[in-house]
């Protein structure tokens, strides 16, 4: 049977390097505290001008190359983000624009951290049923502009960064391929994380008074998500894996959403792992949502971490709540 395969990787990051001490001149907070609680040294924000598209483009030219084809040959493109660069069209459409690629579809997804995962999967599906072949995949996440970075806002605007992530998808020739994938979701917890306006629901969708009291700023119950991401992930992953019929012992390397080093670092207590075995990247980038695993993937690949046959495990957990898994043959 067809599988999906990962063709070529690309990544985009914004040249503006964002420190922790940089941060420390907008809102009460530290270098200490901010390593300590999360791992992140650093991240990139976006100067005026660069937009999630123009991330995501540089990140796909960079994919298709590495994949071996040329842009005209991507059939489809599927794009995950949360921080489009308009409310709509969706941040696909600009980016086929930016491709030159009229005529193929574009789909945007909202799964905010799982979103990569959540469209994999409807790529994987796609090009298992032959409905296209090369499927263009992308994480794109501007964050900064959009954050509270005064004291009020610390707790999250010291988590996010900018950055994009793409792949090249299409199916396989030998047995290598994504082995199977597993999503969840409990809109229980859906103003655990969110940001309210503007919003369509509101009447006005956003207004002054809105904005004075920063509601349209994301806020998140950070314990909470802490506390149920430490107990998704690890469920997802065996639940995936279990599917495939492989174990932990068959993992070369698990790539999770990149949200805190903690999480990361308390998964693989909870697997029973080597911390080897978890992929990070985040002291250098921050918590980038939607673009955080491709970009986290082509890390891994740069590093020398991923190898031809390796059982690769992706995991997500983020606002929604959303949770994923997906296991691959690298
Ligand atoms: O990708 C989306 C999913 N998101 C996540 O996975 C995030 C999950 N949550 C977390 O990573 C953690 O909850 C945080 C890193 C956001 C916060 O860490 P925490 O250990 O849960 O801290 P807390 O929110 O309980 O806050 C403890 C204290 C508070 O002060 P008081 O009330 O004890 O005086 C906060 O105001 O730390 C304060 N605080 C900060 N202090 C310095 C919050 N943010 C900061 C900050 N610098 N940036």
């Amino acid at each position: 049977m067809t599988k999906t395969v990962f063709m070529g990787t690309g990544h985009y990051v914004p040249e503006r390097v964002v420190t922790n001490h940089d941060l420390t001149r907008w809102m009460e907070t530290s270098d200490q505290w901010i390593v300590d609680r999360t791992g992140i040294h650093e991240r990139r924000w976006v100067s005026e001008g660069m937009s999630g598209a123009e991330m995501a483009e540089h990140a796909a030219k960079e994919a298709a190359e590495k994949a071996g084809i040329s842009l005209d040959e991507i059939d489809c493109i599927v794009l995950a983000t949360l921080s489009p660069d308009h409310t709509f069209p969706g941040t696909g459409c600009f980016l086929q624009q930016r491709l030159g690629l009229p005529g193929i579809p574009a789909l945007d997804v909202r799964a905010q951290c799982s979103g990569f995962i959540y469209g994999l999967s409807v790529a994987d599906a796609w090009i298992r049923t032959g409905q296209y072949k090369r499927i263009l995949m992308v994480g794109t996440e501007v964050h900064s502009t959009g954050l509270d970075v005064s004291t009020r806002g610390r707790d999250v605007a010291c988590l996010f960064g900018d950055g994009a992530g793409a792949v090249v998808l299409g199916p396989s020739e030998d047995d290598r391929g994504i082995l199977s994938i597993k999503l969840h979701a409990d809109g229980k917890y859906a103003k655990s994380l969110w940001i309210e306006a503007p919003g369509s629901c509101l009447h006005p969708r956003i207004d002054e008074e809105l904005i004075r009291q920063g509601r349209h700023y994301p806020k998140m119950k950070g314990r909470h998500v802490f506390t149920f991401a430490l107990q998704k992930m690890p469920e997802v992953i065996h639940e995936a894996l279990h599917e495939s019929g492989l174990s932990l012992s068959d993992v070369d390397l698990i790539i999770p959403h990149q949200a805190n080093k903690r999480i990361t670092e308390q998964v693989a207590k909870q697997l029973g792992v080597d911390q080897e075995m978890m992929f990070s990247n985040i002291e250098k980038l921050g918590n980038t949502t939607a673009a955080s695993i491709p970009l986290a993937i082509y890390d891994a690949q740069r590093q020398g971490r991923l190898k031809r046959g390796d059982l690769l495990v992706l995991a997500s957990f983020g606002a929604g709540f959303t949770w994923a898994a997906a296991i691959c043959r690298w």
